[in-house]
């Protein structure tokens, strides 16, 4: 088995997961996790990623009050970007923060699944209340959530998980 072989097994079979047992996640796995997250490529690898790691009960519980889809886990990575430390682009000035920190939480999501570590990425959270809950500086934005652990016994892959359109819709070879 190759390890191209292997990546699409992993890309093919891991599924948001939203039902979490409250077995912790070992401080091993998620040095791994944020070190994948940590070499992920970013515009001029300037690295504007800024990654709050919620696992005290008190970050857990501030969370809850961030979004409904914190699923009870027990583990769960704000990733954010500095937007004042991102690549410019000079021709319209566009940001690259966005497009870093996603690039980023992939890395992180991906990695999270090759080591057993069920994961869902959450965009239905309150910015605002994170930045408050989270003492986040003004600079620095959030972009994603990512909810972590290990999955339950009943954790199953949603409906919408095998809903694939046809490549031909998403992919124009010219
Ligand atoms: C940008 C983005 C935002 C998402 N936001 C949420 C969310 O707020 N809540 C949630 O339960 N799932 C969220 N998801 C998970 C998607 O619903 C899920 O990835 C998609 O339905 C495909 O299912 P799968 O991950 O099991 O393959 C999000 C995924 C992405 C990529």
């Amino acid at each position: 088995m190759d390890s191209y072989y292997d990546f699409m097994i992993l890309a093919e079979e891991r599924f948001s997961v939203r039902s979490f047992t409250d077995e912790p996640v070992l401080d091993d796995v998620v040095s791994r996790i944020l070190h994948s997250g940590h070499v992920a490529p970013t515009a001029c690898n300037l690295q504007p990623q800024r990654i709050y790691v919620l696992q005290s009960e008190e970050a857990l519980a501030k969370l809850k009050n961030c979004t409904p889809c914190h699923f009870n886990a027990p583990l769960a990575m704000l990733v954010c970007v500095d937007m004042e430390d991102c690549w410019v682009r000079p021709f319209d000035g566009q940001l690259s923060g966005f497009m870093d920190g996603s690039i980023v939480a992939t890395h992180m999501m991906l990695q999270a699944a090759a080591e057993g570590v069920g994961c869902t990425w959450v965009m239905h959270f309150d910015p605002e209340m994170a930045a408050e809950e989270f003492d986040i500086p003004e600079n620095v934005v959030p972009v994603c959530l990512l909810v972590m652990g290990y999955a339950s016994e009943d954790a199953m892959p949603a409906p919408g998980h095998l809903r694939t359109r046809p490549i031909q819709e998403t992919v124009f070879r010219l």
